[in-house]
Order: structure tokens, then sequence, then C-alpha cells
């Protein structure tokens, strides 16, 4: 049984399905278990109408067999595809920064994450344009070293994607999305005044990996938070108040509304649990 991962239209994204495809071309990869084989794609109508009255088609593949891929055998669109779906939420970092030209520059980046804290350091997954070059941020942060993150909360998700599109040099994605920007503190990049957290940052290092990816590192210099957001005497965030956003994949967002807690036990403590 074949399985294929069909390639998004998109460039960026894609919708995160991989798909049963029983027939065409030798499977360059397999279902981990030869069960039963796959049924035909099926589409079922939804109960009711949408909201706006058309009967939205619900596609449901019935395969859903465990699966295993090497990434070898993928297109680096396919393992873009597969690891974009996978590893879900990813925070975003709203990248401001400065070029030589004074001109400030804010693009959003979900290939991001906090890497420690002693010292305190982020990672940034920048990719570049399809002929090498450099995005603006990234040709910003390897002139200047410094940078501000902007975290993204529900408020700020519009004016975050409006950020996204490529304008041209002369146009402002900060004046298109309405953003006010204020000055840095410990580095000569404005943050924007809408996030609820920045953290100013100063370039570590910055690896490539391949002639289309760069690994950056940088170290927090100093964190703002919006009012109404921390009490500065426990440095406790307020998470009823914070609404941060996550990527999944292609335009695909998560709120953070539905929280757990899952105490995390000593070895005595979880023993004492099962001897009960
Ligand atoms: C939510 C979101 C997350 C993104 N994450 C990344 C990323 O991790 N790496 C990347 O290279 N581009 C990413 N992009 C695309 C860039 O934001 C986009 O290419 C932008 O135009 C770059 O702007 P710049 O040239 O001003 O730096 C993302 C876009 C969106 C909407």
């Amino acid at each position: 049984m074949g399985i294929v991962a069909h390639p998004s239209p998109r460039g960026e994204g894609g919708d995160g399905r991989v798909s049963a495809h029983p027939g065409g071309a030798e499977p360059r990869y397999k279902a981990i278990s030869s069960g039963p084989p796959p049924h035909p794609a099926r589409t079922c109508r939804r109960e009711s109408p949408s909201p706006r009255g058309e009967a939205s088609r619900v596609s449901l593949t019935a395969e859903k067999a465990p699966f295993t891929v090497a990434f070898a055998d993928l297109e680096p669109r396919e393992r873009y595809k597969l690891l974009c779906a996978t590893v879900v939420p990813r925070p975003i970092a709203l990248v401001t920064s400065v070029g030589s030209d004074g001109v400030v520059n804010a693009a959003p980046f979900s290939f991001f994450n906090v890497f420690s804290e002693d010292p305190p350091l982020i990672v940034l997954g920048l990719q570049h344009k399809p002929e090498e070059a450099r995005k603006d941020t990234t040709r910003n942060i390897a002139e200047t070293g410094v940078f501000v993150v902007n975290l993204v909360d529900e408020a700020l998700a519009e004016g975050m994607n409006i950020c996204a599109i490529d304008f041209p040099p002369e146009e402002s994605e900060i004046e298109a999305a309405r953003l006010e920007l204020l000055p840095g503190v410990d580095v000569a990049v404005p943050r924007i005044a809408q996030a609820p957290f920045a953290l100013e940052c100063r370039r570590t290092v910055a690896l490539a990996f391949g002639p289309q990816r760069e690994l950056l590192v940088g170290e927090v210099l100093r964190l703002h938070a919006r009012e109404g957001l921390m009490d500065p005497s426990r440095l406790r965030v307020d998470m009823d108040a914070y609404h941060p956003v996550g990527r999944l994949f292609a335009d695909g967002y998560a709120r953070q509304r539905d929280r757990f807690e899952l105490k995390r036990e000593s070895y005595d403590e979880w023993r004492a649990r099962r001897e009960l």
C-alpha cells in the first residue's frame, strides 16, 4: 500500500494532511502495518448547514493507519509540511529590526522558541527567499546584531499577519498594520507598543544550515510587559490576562484558553500513589 503526501499548492505552510493514495506511482514510503486495503477517501456532509447557509463538506480519509517515513525520502516541502503540522502550536515572534537606512521592519517567525535561561537565549529559524536572497529581518540582524522579539496575542494577531506580507521596501508594514513603536532601552531597535511582551535581543551566533536556512541564536537583554499582564513583585504573568496565539500550519492558529494542571511528582510521591 502506498501512502503519498501530496505537496501543498502553497509555498509557505501547507494543509498538513497526509492521505492514502491507493493507486498511482511506486510508493516511496509505507504504512507501518500492512492492514486491510485502504478505503477510498470519503466525503461526508455535515448534518446542519454552516452559519452562512452553505452545506459545508468535510472530507474524511478513512485510512489513518500507523505511518512512518524517512525524512531522506521526502522533498523539503514535504518535510516542512509534516514538521509544521506536528510540532504545534508554535509561539510566534514578531521580530522588529532596523536596516542600515534606518527603516524599521517587522515580520513574524514561528520557527522560534526559548532555548535557555542562563544565558537567556532564544532561537529563530530564518528561511531565505527562493532565489537565496536574505529576508529583511535576516539582513538587518546581520548588519546591526540587534533585534526585538514581540510576542503575539489575540489582539495583535491580525497586525502580525499584515507584517508577513512582502511589502515593497518603500512601504512600511508597521504603518499598514497600524502598529505603534516605542524606543528600545538596551538596543537601538523599537518594540511594538501593542505587544503583550517584548524581548530586546542581541545576536549571539548565526549558523547557516544549507543555502536556504539560518539558525539565529539571540541573547535576551531585557523584557517589557504591557500594562496589566505582570505582577512585578513576584515576576508572575497573569495567565488570565495574557492570551497568546500559537501557529498551527498554513493559515491555522490556536488560542490558549483551555489550560490544565499536571502536578510534577517526586519519585517518592509517585511510588506512594502507586502503593495506595
Ligand atoms: C505566522 C507566521 C510564521 C512565520 N514563520 C516564519 C519562520 O519561522 N521563518 C521564516 O523564514 N519565515 C516565516 N514566516 C514568513 C515571514 O514572516 C515572511 O517571509 C516575511 O515577509 C519576512 O519579512 P521580512 O523580509 O521583512 O523579514 C512566517 C509567516 C507567518 C505568517
